[in-house]
């Protein structure tokens, strides 16, 4: 079985209680997996003879995740910046048919095909800064033939470049025009329908829900959990992010993976998600792009012991981001994050919401050889430097 040993890095392990990185380490993979983590000096003699490749004293973190993206859509909302930019607020746009229903109107129009190759280049955005997972949401489809067309688009991604691609089905995203004023029919003639169908053809790994004043409520959220449930989906949901509606109570109740956004979250909330390990991902892009004034309750998480995640959100009318750098960055700036924990938040921290901690987020035996590799001494230079990619080379041994 061929080995390889990278050494003379600085290792940024990350698991929980380790140093924030450590010098004059190697660390070992074998048959796609992390075989050896050890000091140089120290080496087993059956690692002596291995291949070995120096890194010439870099810092070696686990490659990044992001855990929370809709990276395949249509079109642009350029349009919407602009008003926004003049008076308009995120709710007036959308109530009035803009918003995400604009962005179905372009999903809808493009192909399968068009749509991977829009969502391209965004997927190497992500991928140019370390990023060896992410997760893609359906959601701008809103017909059961559109979600699942974006669900097989979001698998094509990943056979197109070396990245796992985890698929969220978010048919529950927003009401679409021809179910106007007639949520609960919408929900059982494509939400439920879409689900199973996407379910049997293995296109959705969890089940989201934008449970908001402009979208579902958490009652109308709990009849597409408890379908997930009965199809053994794992759930997660956007809640709390203009206005507090206990999504994130109702998220934890269903043990969901992870409640998103949360700006509006209050102490009670916290408490649940961290109980039921529910992740708290943060979305600054999202804060940042809408010009939000309430930041969520870092410090109510951080009591209650809830893990918080980082992730771009990348989408066309929140936050058309396509850098987990810049949303580290923004996760300690404006919401007071440490680099540390923005770090976690991108690594650790986003591998548990998505369900993958036993494989991914952190460098220790056992887990899978998908490392990055920065030309950087300090670990907080990845959250400290603005607009500047320290990336050395992403390493995926399969
Ligand atoms: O995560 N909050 C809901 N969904 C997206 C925004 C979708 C859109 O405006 O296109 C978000 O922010
Ligand atoms: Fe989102």
């Amino acid at each position: 079985m061929p080995r390889k040993l990278f050494t003379d890095l600085r290792l940024a392990a990350m698991t929980p209680g380790s140093p924030a990185a450590r010098g004059g380490m190697a660390v070992g993979v074998e048959a796609g997996r992390i075989a050896l983590v050890a000091p140089q000096a120290m080496l087993p003699a059956e690692w002596q003879l291995a291949e070995t490749e120096d890194l010439g004293g870099r810092l070696m973190t686990p490659a990044l995740i992001d855990c929370h993206t809709h990276l395949v859509f249509g079109g642009h909302r350029a349009n919407e910046f602009r008003m926004r930019l003049e008076g308009a607020s995120y709710e007036e746009i959308a109530r009035a048919g803009g918003g995400i229903v604009s962005t179905m109107k372009a999903t809808r129009a493009m192909s399968e095909d068009e749509l991977v190759v829009a969502a391209l280049p965004r997927l190497d955005a992500l991928i140019a800064e370390g990023v060896a997972t992410v997760e893609i949401k359906s959601g701008y489809g809103l017909t059961v033939a559109d979600e699942l067309k974006m669900l097989r688009a979001a698998r094509a991604l990943g056979r197109q470049r070396r990245v796992r691609v985890v698929t969220s089905f978010l048919a529950a995203h927003a009401v679409p025009p021809e179910y106007k004023g007639r949520t609960e029919a919408y929900l059982g003639e494509v939400v439920l329908p879409g689900m199973e169908a996407g379910h049997a053809d293995g296109l959705i790994d969890a089940v989201d829900g934008f449970c908001e004043g402009i979208a579902f409520s958490p009652a109308q959220i709990g009849r597409v959990f408890d379908h997930a449930r009965k199809l053994g989906l794992p759930v997660k949901l956007h809640a709390e992010q203009l206005s507090n509606l206990g999504g994130a109570r109702l998220a934890a109740s269903c043990g969901a993976l992870s409640a998103d956004h949360l700006e509006h979250l209050d102490e009670a909330g916290a408490r649940a998600m961290a109980a039921a390990g529910t992740v708290a991902v943060l979305l600054p892009g999202a804060y940042y792009f809408l010009r939000e004034r309430q930041a969520p309750p870092v410090a109510a998480l951080r009591a209650a012991g809830t893990r918080i995640a980082i992730a771009t959100d990348c989408n066309p009318g929140s936050s058309p981001l396509s850098s987990p750098l810049l949303a580290m960055n923004m996760a300690c700036t404006l919401f007071g994050l440490t680099p540390e924990e923005s770090l976690a938040g991108v690594t650790r921290e986003a591998a548990a919401a998505l369900g993958l901690s036993a494989e991914i987020g952190t460098i220790e035996p056992g887990k899978r050889a998908e490392l990055a590799v920065w030309d950087v001494e300090d670990p907080a230079e990845l959250s400290y430097r603005i607009g500047f990619n320290p990336l050395h080379r992403r390493i995926i041994e399969a």
